[in-house]
């Protein structure tokens, strides 16, 4: 993508400075409403998008903004009511800036004080929010490389590039360290790239050493090469990260093909009554399930659902007679129940220790990608996540609690970034209120776990849990309760709005929230070769590359 033409002149000491280009000037506005700009007789509203970035030159401040609509106008009344049907197009131009002309509406989102106008873009700017408005006549420019890296930041370091604006080519920047502080979303209708977007700051994150992750991967897309949309093949996160990547899978007929690293296995005695409300829909379980698992667990502790499983028809009528459970209530949750039973992942008891060493890797600066294989029913994912889940928050939980007491550095555990795909089957009203996922994402970053929820539908999400995501990206989105609840609790939402309109069905997204300084729209950085490279990532094809990497050079030879 070039750069579109603009002015460029000789600076001071011979370098080229590019002079902004300028698209009109302010004749009206309010400060909660947005300015409006009358477009300079050359400028055509077809060279401007919606949710453009903008920059407006007032007196004593620069304000960063975004374009939020376009409108036409005419001066003479008598062109509404008789315009120039079959005119030439140079009657058209003849006119324009006199009986007709277009204006925009821009939204400043920040503000810097003209006195650090030439502030180095990686220094601290004095970058701040926007208290005042510019007056009249203020110019509006098209921003330029320099006022993006002045907002975003230049890349490096923590400051990953996911992608570039929709006219120019420099990297637009989320910060990794703020995107990781607090929850965040991806959503988007399907194939507008949410799981790509995944991959790319996945990687930024692996890289940078962020947090650590855990990748609760229902459609085996993370670790290995996965084939896109185009027919072209992108790696996965295990084959360019190599052993920094651990692989763990449900599925031993997997495991066995590829490079798995461990075969998880869930016990019966690892599942409690919360998990097996989660799954109330997909196992059509009657209302009565939460007080029957509760009376099961009060007998028989961590082994209810083994105990309830094995039961004879006698026996649970003895149970039931014991307890004040309902019969038939018992033996119909017992029947829905075999069905947890017969996955092939699940067996009798599990040792918590295999999930225990989850936690150590991750602690070690490993990052966890677990395959669900051929169980990729809802019912699987639902049920090994919350497990999963639940004990590692839980030995966080213990982490937190030890580093607050001893306050040594060495106990902090490292930052944990939890992914999971199609979220609303987890943070659902219903389901939120219940979940762990639920209750790590309201808890905000207390015990250093956040989530990276993906999700096609944002409206399936609780309102209460989508306000608390810190960083929120969007694709295209058609339907308005979508649109809306992406918008939930954010500023400047009519300005937004328009953004979200206006993507494209791929590759295109909103950023907005915690890790960038202001909403801005971006087309995704390609997940392909050159990405690679820049990462200064390359495929690792042998168990010896990654033995060398553990242990330097010296054992490869
Ligand atoms: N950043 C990117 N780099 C390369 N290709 C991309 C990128 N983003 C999107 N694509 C293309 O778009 C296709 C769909 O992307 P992706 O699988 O990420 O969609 P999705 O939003 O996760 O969809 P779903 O909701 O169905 O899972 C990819 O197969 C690829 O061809
Ligand atoms: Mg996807």
């Amino acid at each position: 993508m070039a750069l579109r033409p603009r002015l460029a002149e000789s600076g001071a000491k011979g370098e080229v400075i590019m002079r902004r280009k300028r698209l009109g000037v302010v004749t009206d506005g309010a400060f909660n409403a947005g300015l409006t700009v009358r477009l300079d007789p050359g400028v055509s509203t077809e060279d401007l998008r919606i949710g453009d970035f903008v920059v407006v030159e007032g007196e004593q401040n620069r304000y960063f903004s975004m374009i939020s609509d376009i409108q036409l106008k005419v001066t003479d009344a008598t062109f509404l009511a008789d315009p120039p049907r079959d005119a030439p197009p140079f009657i058209a131009q003849a006119i324009a800036g006199t009986n007709t002309y277009a204006t925009v509406q821009v939204k400043p989102m920040l503000m810097l004080e003209k006195t650090d106008e030439w502030a180095i873009p990686d220094q601290p700017t004095g970058v701040q929010t926007v208290r005042t408005i510019p007056m009249h006549f203020a110019e509006l420019c098209q921003a330029d490389p320099l006022d993006f890296a002045t907002v975003f930041g230049k890349e490096g370091g923590l400051n990953f590039a996911v992608g570039v604006p929709l006219t120019m080519d420099i990297p637009i920047c989320i910060k990794l360290d703020r995107w990781v502080e607090r929850s965040n979303g991806i959503f988007g209708q399907t194939g507008t790239g949410k799981s790509m977007l995944a991959r790319l700051i996945l990687s930024g994150i692996i890289k940078t050493g962020a947090a650590v992750n855990l990748v609760f991967d229902m459609h085996n897309e993370y670790a290995f090469d996965k084939q896109t949309e185009d027919g072209g093949w992108v790696k996965g996160l295990r084959q360019l990260f190599g052993s920094k990547v651990l692989v763990y899978s449900l599925d031993e007929k997997m495991a066995a093909r590829r490079n798995v690293d461990v075969t998880l296995k869930i016990g019966l005695n690892q599942i409690e009554a919360e998990d097996v409300m989660l799954l109330a829909e997909e196992l059509d379980l009657r209302p009565t399930t939460a007080a029957t698992a509760g009376l099961l667990s009060d007998v028989y502790k961590e082994d209810w659902l083994r105990e309830l499983l094995k039961m004879s028809p006698e026996e649970v009528l003895a149970f039931c007679q014991a307890s004040g459970a309902h019969p038939e209530a018992t033996s119909a949750l017992q029947r829905k129940l075999m069905a947890i039973k017969r996955r092939g992942y699940i067996v009798e008891r599990a040792p918590f220790s295999l999930i225990d060493e989850m936690v150590a890797a991750l602690d070690a600066g490993k990052h966890i990608i677990l395959q669900f294989g051929r169980y990729s029913h809802a019912l699987d994912y639902m049920l090994v996540a919350n497990v999963v889940t639940r004990r590692i928050r839980r030995l966080y939980q213990e982490k937190v609690e030890r580093y607050e007491e001893t306050k040594d550095p060495g106990d902090a555990p490292r930052p944990l970034m939890i992914t999971i795909e199609e979220a609303h089957k987890f943070l659902n009203p219903t389901a939120a209120k219940q979940t762990i996922f639920g209750q790590i994402a309201r808890e905000l970053r207390k015990y250093r776990v956040t989530l990276m929820v993906i999700d096609q539908r944002p409206s399936g999400i609780d309102p209460e849990v989508m306000s608390q995501l810190g960083t929120r990206v969007s694709g295209k989105l058609t339907e308005e309760r979508d649109i809306e609840a992406v918008l939930t609790g954010v500023a400047d939402r009519s300005t937004l709005r328009g953004a979200l309109a206006s993507l494209d069905t791929r590759q295109q997204v909103l950023l907005m929230g915690h890790a960038v300084p202001m909403p801005i729209v971006v087309r995704t950085r390609p997940f392909d070769e050159e990405f690679y490279r820049a990462m200064g990532l390359r495929e690792r094809r042998s168990a010896v590359e990654d033995i060398a990497e553990l242990f330097g050079e010296d054992a490869k030879g």
